[in-house]
C-alpha cells in the first residue's frame, strides 16, 4: 500500500476527526444516507452532509444516487480503502460512542424494518395482484426456470417467500422446499397457498433474511426474488446466503435494473431503486460467491411500469467465509 504524502495526509486529516471517524465506522455496516446518520448521531444535517462531503472528497465513501436518496458506502479496495480499512480495524468496537452509534444504528434498522412489515401487512392478501402490475410474471417465471437449467435440489431456501410463489415454481425439481419470511401474515396466506396435494414437501418459516432460521451449508438453491429492494444495504442478507448455501451451490437473485419510479419507496416500501450489474457482483464476491449469468428482461408492453427485471445466478465458493472477511 502507497499513498504520497498529500493524499495520505488529506485522507488522515478527513478520517482525524470525530464524528467522521464514527461515520466511517457506521458506514462500514451499512449503507446509510444523511437522514440515516443524522438520526443516528444526532447532530443536524448541515453538519453531516459537510462532513460526509469531505470524508467523500478524501476517498473514504462512495456514494450511489438512487432518484433522491444518496447512500454512503465504505470506499472498497485501491490504496484509500485499505487505510480506511486498517484505521477501523485499530477502532476499539467496544468505545462508548462507538457502541452506543452501534446501537442506534440497529434502532434504526428496526423501525425500518417495522415499517416493512406493516406494509406487508396491509397488502397479504392482494399481494399475488400486486405482483403482476410491476411485472410480465409469467416471462420471469419461465426465464428463472430456464437459468436454472434441468437440475433438481435437495434442498431449496426461498428467503422473503412471501405468498410461496417461488416454491411452487420449483416444487417438481426440489426434494424440499423452506420458504422464509418475516411477515406473518405473508406466511399466513402461503400456508393456506401450499396447503395442496403435491406440496407436502414444501413449508414455510418465520425468519429474517439477515439471519436465516437455516443451519450452514444446508441449501443446494438459494431464491432471492423480488425482496433485496425492500432493504437498505443489501449485502449482509446477501452473506446470509452464501453461509446457508453448500459449497457451490445456487442463488438466484431477482430484482429490478436501476429505475428512477421514486414513489415505489413511497406506496411501496422499497428502498433501493434497482441494482446495476456491477453492484451485484462486487456484494456476491464479498459474500463468497461467484456470479456464474446475469440476464436482463426488458419491459412487455403496456404490463409493466417499464422496469427491466434482472437475474442474476451465483454459485457459492468453496472458501472459508471468515477467511474472506464476512461474517457469517
Ligand atoms: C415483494 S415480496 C416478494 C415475495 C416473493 N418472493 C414473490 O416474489 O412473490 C417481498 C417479500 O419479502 C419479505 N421481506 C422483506 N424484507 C424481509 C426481511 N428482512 N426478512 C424476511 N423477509 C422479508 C416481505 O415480507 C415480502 O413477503
Amino acid at each position: 500500500m502507497s499513498l504520497a504524502l498529500d493524499p495520505l495526509l488529506a485522507a488522515l486529516k478527513a478520517a482525524g476527526e470525530d464524528t467522521r471517524l464514527r461515520i466511517l465506522a457506521l458506514v462500514s455496516r451499512s449503507d446509510l444516507t444523511v437522514t440515516d446518520l443524522t438520526d443516528i448521531l444526532g447532530q443536524s444535517q448541515p453538519r453531516i452532509s459537510r462532513h460526509v462531503k469531505l470524508l467523500f472528497e478524501a476517498g473514504l465513501v462512495e456514494r450511489h444516487r438512487e432518484g433522491a436518496w444518496v447512500f454512503y458506502a465504505l470506499s472498497r479496495g485501491g490504496e484509500r480503502g485499505k487505510l480506511v480499512d486498517a484505521i477501523l480495524a485499530t477502532l476499539d468496537p467496544n468505545d462508548r460512542l462507538v457502541a452506543r452509534d452501534r446501537i442506534r444504528l440497529d434502532g434504526v434498522r428496526t423501525q425500518r424494518s417495522a415499517v416493512a412489515q406493516a406494509y406487508f401487512k396491509g397488502v397479504a392478501e392482494n399481494w399475488s395482484r400486486i405482483r403482476s402490475l410491476h411485472i410480465a410474471e409469467a416471462d420471469v417465471e419461465v426465464a428463472i426456470r430456464n437459468a436454472l437449467g434441468n437440475q433438481r435440489f435437495a434442498m431449496h431456501i426461498d428467503v422473503g417467500t412471501g405468498t410461496g410463489r417461488m416454491l411452487e415454481l420449483m416444487a417438481d425439481r426440489t426434494e424440499r422446499g423452506i420458504g422464509v419470511d418475516f411477515s406473518h401474515d405473508m406466511l399466513a396466506v402461503a400456508r393456506s397457498g401450499l396447503d395442496r396435494p403435491g406440496l407436502a414437501h414444501l413449508s414455510v418459516r418465520h425468519g429474517d433474511i439477515t439471519s436465516l432460521p437455516v443451519p450452514d451449508q444446508s441449501a443446494d438453491l438459494v431464491t432471492v426474488h423480488q425482496v433485496l429492494h425492500f432493504l437498505d444495504d443489501p449485502m449482509p442478507a446477501l452473506a446470509e446466503c452464501g453461509r446457508v448455501l453448500k459449497p457451490g451451490g445456487t442463488l438466484l437473485v431477482v430484482d429490478f435494473a436501476p429505475h428512477d419510479h421514486e414513489f415505489l419507496r413511497e406506496a411501496h416500501a422499497h428502498r433501493r431503486l434497482g441494482f446495476a450489474p456491477d453492484q451485484m457482483q462486487a456484494w456476491f464476491a464479498a459474500a463468497g460467491l461467484e456470479a456464474a449469468s446475469f440476464t436482463a428482461l426488458a419491459p412487455a408492453e403496456g404490463v409493466t411500469l417499464g422496469l427491466t427485471v434482472s437475474l442474476w445466478l451465483a454459485r457459492r465458493t468453496g472458501a472459508n467465509l471468515s477467511s474472506i472477511g464476512v461474517a457469517a
